[in-house]
């Protein structure tokens, strides 16, 4: 470990169970001298399994609803207190599909539901960074980060409307990036990740199947969760402040590949 964020101090969004992108990412951050605070839904606080976390983080858990701007207002304010100041960094690792739980096929979708999908999946982003922007919570030449996939260019059929989520949340990223970046130099860019064996990722249909073909399809296998990881760490730390307004593929080389000759058993 090279302490790479030393002094540093942000708010983690989304750790759920070990299996999480946001879990490692937490670990991650402290492993390399981060102070962090993690956030989740109370629903998903109420599992209890992010108190381990935060005792081997050290770190307050502050729950956050992010489709309330309130419980966000909360979060932030606690959190500029607990630390003694402004953030550094923010990962947003949050998604969920109302029609996609309830088994809705993608031509008969019910919208109320899709409303709630983009709520929590996409403008929950925005509510982020407006509520931080409001509040002045993020020093200068900060790093925000959301998470994201492939399927917001491109048809994945099972993706169903965490597709449009996805674009959405893109489209936030580079908007709000602009905002950031000319008021305070702080960066925003969202990561695009392989299928990974999470709680959200197994939620949608033939997951293993679809994950074995994209790790066949890329040159290097699917990116693991702990990479994931590794490549938020980089994007936090000083070493990448000008890289700003990206949807940055994170996924063994999958996005550029046509056709890949072991996928047919060449
Ligand atoms: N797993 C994959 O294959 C994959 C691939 C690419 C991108 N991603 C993205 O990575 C991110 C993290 O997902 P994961 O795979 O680690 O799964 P996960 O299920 O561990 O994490 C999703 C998190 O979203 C949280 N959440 C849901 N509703 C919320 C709300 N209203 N307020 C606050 N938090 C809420 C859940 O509690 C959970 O912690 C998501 O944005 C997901 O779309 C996942």
């Amino acid at each position: 470990m090279s302490n790479i964020l030393a002094g540093k101090k942000g708010i983690i969004f989304g750790a759920l169970d070990n299996q999480s992108i946001a879990w490692k990412v937490a670990e991650r951050c402290v492993q390399e001298g981060a102070q962090i605070v993690l956030t989740n839904a109370p629903v998903a606080m109420r599992m209890g399994e992010i108190n381990a976390l935060a005792e081997a983080c050290n770190a307050p858990v502050i729950g956050a609803d992010a489709t309330s701007l309130e419980d966000l207002e909360n979060l932030f304010t606690k959190s500029m207190e607990h630390f003694g100041g402004k953030v550094d960094f923010v990962l947003h690792s949050i998604g969920m599909s109302v029609n996609v739980r309830k088994g809705k096929s993608y031509t008969d979708l019910n919208y109320e539901w899709m409303q709630k999908t983009f709520d929590v999946s996409a403008m929950s982003f925005h509510k982020t960074m407006q509520t931080m922007w409001k509040l002045d919570a993020i020093n200068d030449w900060g790093s925000i980060i959301a998470l994201t996939y492939i399927a917001a260019q491109r048809v994945f059929p099972d993706y169903s409307e965490m597709a449009e989520s996805k674009a959405l949340l893109e489209s936030f990223g580079r908007s709000f990036g602009y905002h950031y970046g000319t008021a305070k130099n702080v960066r925003v860019n969202t990561i695009s990740q392989s299928p990974t064996m999470t709680t959200a990722g197994k939620g949608i249909k033939g997951f293993q199947e679809f994950y074995d073909y994209a790790d066949k399809m890329s040159p290097l296998g699917n990116a693991p969760a702990e990479d994931c990881a590794n490549y938020c760490i980089a994007l936090f730390s000083d070493l990448t402040r000008y890289v700003t307004m990206q949807n940055l593929f994170h996924d063994g080389g999958f996005s550029n590949m046509g056709m890949n000759p072991r996928v047919i058993g060449l």
